[in-house]
């Protein structure tokens, strides 16, 4: 009988696959579509999604699928594909280069494996859990910056800042830190932004209203590079969260004491829970 395929091996050739019909759709005109008035989709993203989940289940026809465009496929398996098929559709649109593919498999609710793979710049970051997290193939790690006064920092704005009272609350956020720190970053990747804190070119990190599509395959990567992800406050993570906290591990208890000053005394204000939550949980039951 024939063995079945590792689903570490399908998942880096889903991303190099990808990979290479991103960097080829890079060089041509792009048809954009709105989700929202601020969220952008294009072709590419559709055809991302197509090939890897295509390629998944053909070899792993019983498999769920969490996929941001097509929505996914939840049967009765402990397994499961968290495919963001582009992130960083913002900048692919405007021919900035900072974009990526991202696959994360999980087994009974826990991330196995992950990946995202970089077309701009040739760069693979992977880990499987219990083996460390490499970037094209070399052992990586999170960066020694002792203290919050000597980070370099990034952040994202999630796209309901376009009501303007969410888009102030999340500014308030980089107000705090933008004294205390080198510098803050805003890249409009975030699974390239976490996969920057796995690899020391970031010291931390934090975004409000993440996708788990954004963040399962890198949250494992921070973890087996050392780091650290909780919520805002410190709590345990979860890739269906509301917050990420990023971070070498060594300036976490510093950031979570920014974002809790900010957090007490900022009203935070409403936001569409329900419509989040249909997004990520219904829409894909
Ligand atoms: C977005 C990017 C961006 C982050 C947004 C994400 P997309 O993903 O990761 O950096 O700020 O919150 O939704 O839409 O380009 O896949
Ligand atoms: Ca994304
Ligand atoms: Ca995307």
């Amino acid at each position: 009988m024939k063995k079945p395929p590792k689903p570490s091996a399908v998942l880096k050739e889903c991303l190099l696959e990808a990979g290479a019909l991103i960097k080829r759709a890079s060089a041509k005109e792009k048809r954009i579509d709105y989700k929202g008035r601020l969220s952008l989709v294009t072709e590419t993203d559709k055809k991302s999604e197509k090939l890897i989940v295509g390629k998944i289940l053909k070899a792993f026809p019983g498999h769920g699928i969490l996929a941001e465009e097509s929505g996914g496929r939840r049967p009765a398996s402990p397994h499961r594909w968290i495919i963001d098929p582009l992130d960083g559709t913002t900048n692919f649109a405007h021919g900035f280069p900072v974009y990526c593919v991202t696959i994360a498999y999980e087994e009974h609710g826990k991330i196995m494996a992950g990946g995202v793979l970089d077309p701009t710049r040739d760069e693979l970051f992977f880990a499987e859990r219990g083996a460390g997290a490499t970037l094209n193939g070399k052992p990586i790690s999170v960066s020694k910056t002792p203290a919050l006064s000597a980070s370099l920092l990034c952040t994202g704005y999630p796209y309901d800042r376009c009501d303007l009272r969410r888009a102030k609350y999340y500014i308030g956020f980089k107000e705090s830190f933008i004294t205390r720190c080198h510098d803050v970053r805003r890249t409009g990747s975030a699974a390239l932004d976490l996969c920057y804190v796995a690899s020391g070119r970031f010291d931390g990190f934090w975004e409000y209203h993440l996708n788990p599509w954004d963040v399962a395959a890198a949250y494992l990567i921070i973890e087996e590079a050392g780091g650290k992800v909780t919520g805002y406050l410190g709590e345990p993570y979860r890739i269906d969260g509301k917050q990420t906290l990023a971070s070498n591990g060594r300036i976490h208890g510093e950031m979570v004491h920014v974002l809790r000053g900010y957090m007490l005394k900022t009203k935070e204000p409403e936001d569409d829970a329900k419509e989040r939550e249909e997004k990520i949980h219904g829409r894909h039951a």
